[in-house]
């Protein structure tokens, strides 16, 4: 970890007024995909300049689609077609993008040719086996190094499969989908846990629900027609402001435009049973997504219990809801969520590392977390292991934290949320 890279982080009186958060990382990546695979020219309004979903924009370009940013600053993407992709020059680049290698590699298993998948030191870390098995039995052929990246796909004739999800994952749903497109047949993923539906909602695909098997299928040879997308607000990064608007005394922020899709915001419902005061306004649609605008106010939080079907549509939120549960009155408990060992970082040692460093009570389990909250945490130095929802959460502790907190390799933030620090401190007056 560079040693400048770090963010000194004070205790805040109060966090007051509106937060623009980025748009959603999640939907960016499938707009970007599937404008590049689309019939004609597609646009993406409010593409995020986050760096996931830049990585999935440069690899998109590497492959052959023409992108460029219009007058108003609108993404438009010259799509080529589900079959139209072309080879590229040389690796493509995902960083630390887990979304994009995934469904990447889905979406180059059934082209004439070969193509590979290179990440930084985190995602070179993270499992590609869960893709390349399922890619495998649809005839593709995946090469991995022990197990992860680099990914390399020799492009071959796909067959349609019927699959079903050993772990609950929208990223391996989505990868065999996106394969499917190219296959031949029909190819259905059956999923006993729902995870985030963004794909299956951009692709049009209706859900069959049989007793507790919940299945997807797509037809290979399924065109994509060129039209707009339009990315809501990133309910994840909306996630770190819900907390830190409940635990910062005093405090009333709005936050505007906000994803609110069931499958990815089940945080809000856990915030409310801890006691927190959050109202959910102006309830709309938009790019085929639900939005509306939140409206946080402190609150005392007690603690909350969270385990089973739920994790999969908070998975991302569990660092930040472990910051509530430290500061909740009671005992927060989380189990079930093994999968976040393999995020961005082992984010369960993580979070107990951090919080344990700033005075908490806390208990790491092989798949969660026992936190014994109490009122008052303690400024320490930390380390965000290069993990932006790391660094965030951290963030949001300092502010109630007695004392200045050093949050080492505090800008990786900028992978989901460029503009994190400045927007924390403007919230909390100081910007
Ligand atoms: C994502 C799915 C989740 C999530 C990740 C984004 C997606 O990962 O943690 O941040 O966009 O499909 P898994 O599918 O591995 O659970």
């Amino acid at each position: 970890m560079m040693t400048n890279d770090r963010r000194v982080v004070s205790p805040a009186p109060m966090l007051t007024g509106t937060v623009q958060v980025p748009a959603d990382k999640s939907i960016a990546h499938r707009a970007a995909m599937l404008a590049a695979l689309s019939d004609g020219t597609s646009r993406i309004v409010h593409f995020p300049a986050a760096r996931d979903p830049q990585s999935t924009l440069a690899c998109m370009r590497a492959l052959g689609a023409g992108v460029s940013v219009d007058a108003d600053g609108i993404l438009v993407v010259d799509g080529l077609g589900t079959d139209g992709l072309r080879a590229p020059a040389g690796p493509l680049d995902c960083g630390n993008s887990g979304t994009t290698m995934r469904l990447l590699a889905g979406l180059l298993a059934g082209r004439d040719f070969e193509s590979t998948l290179v990440g930084d030191e985190s995602l070179s870390a993270r499992p590609m086996g869960r893709i390349r098995d399922p890619l495998s039995l649809m005839g593709a052929a995946v090469e991995l190094t022990e197990g992860h990246a680099p990914v390399h796909v020799r492009g071959r004739r796909l067959r349609g499969i019927t699959y079903e999800l050993p772990v609950a994952s929208a990223q391996v749903k989505s990868c065999i989908l996106l394969a499917g497109l190219l296959a031949e047949g029909t190819t259905t993923v059956v999923e006993r846990v729902p995870s985030r539906d963004h794909t299956e909602r951009m692709l049009g695909l209706d859900l069959v629900v049989l007793g507790d098997r919940r299945l997807l299928s797509v037809d290979g040879g399924k065109r994509i027609p060129a039209g707009t997308w339009t990315v809501p607000g990133d309910f994840s990064a909306a996630a770190f402001f819900l907390v830190a608007g409940s635990v910062v005394p005093g405090s009333v922020l709005h936050l505007r435009g906000v994803g609110m899709n069931p499958t990815r915001n089940a945080l809000l419902d856990v915030l409310r049973a801890m006691g927190a005061d959050i109202s959910v306004e102006s309830e709309r649609t938009l790019g085929g997504e639900p939005v509306a605008d939140l409206t946080v106010r402190s609150a005392a939080l007690s603690g909350v219990s969270v385990s089973g079907d739920i994790i999969p549509s908070l998975i991302d939120e569990i660092p930040v809801l472990a910051v509530a549960g430290a500061l909740a009155e009671g005992t927060t408990e989380i189990a079930d969520a093994a999968e976040l060992r393999l995020k961005e970082t082992d984010r369960l040692t993580a979070m107990t590392g951090m919080l344990t460093a700033m005075g908490a009570d806390v208990e790491e389990r092989p798949d969660g977390l026992v936190i014994r909250g109490g009122p008052v945490l303690r400024g320490a130095e930390v380390e965000s292991f290069g993990d932006h929802r790391i660094a965030m959460a951290a963030g949001v502790a300092a502010l109630v934290a007695r004392g200045d907190t050093v949050i080492h390799g505090a800008s990786c933030a900028s992978v989901s949320f460029p503009g994190f620090w400045d927007v924390l401190d403007r919230a909390a007056g100081r910007g």
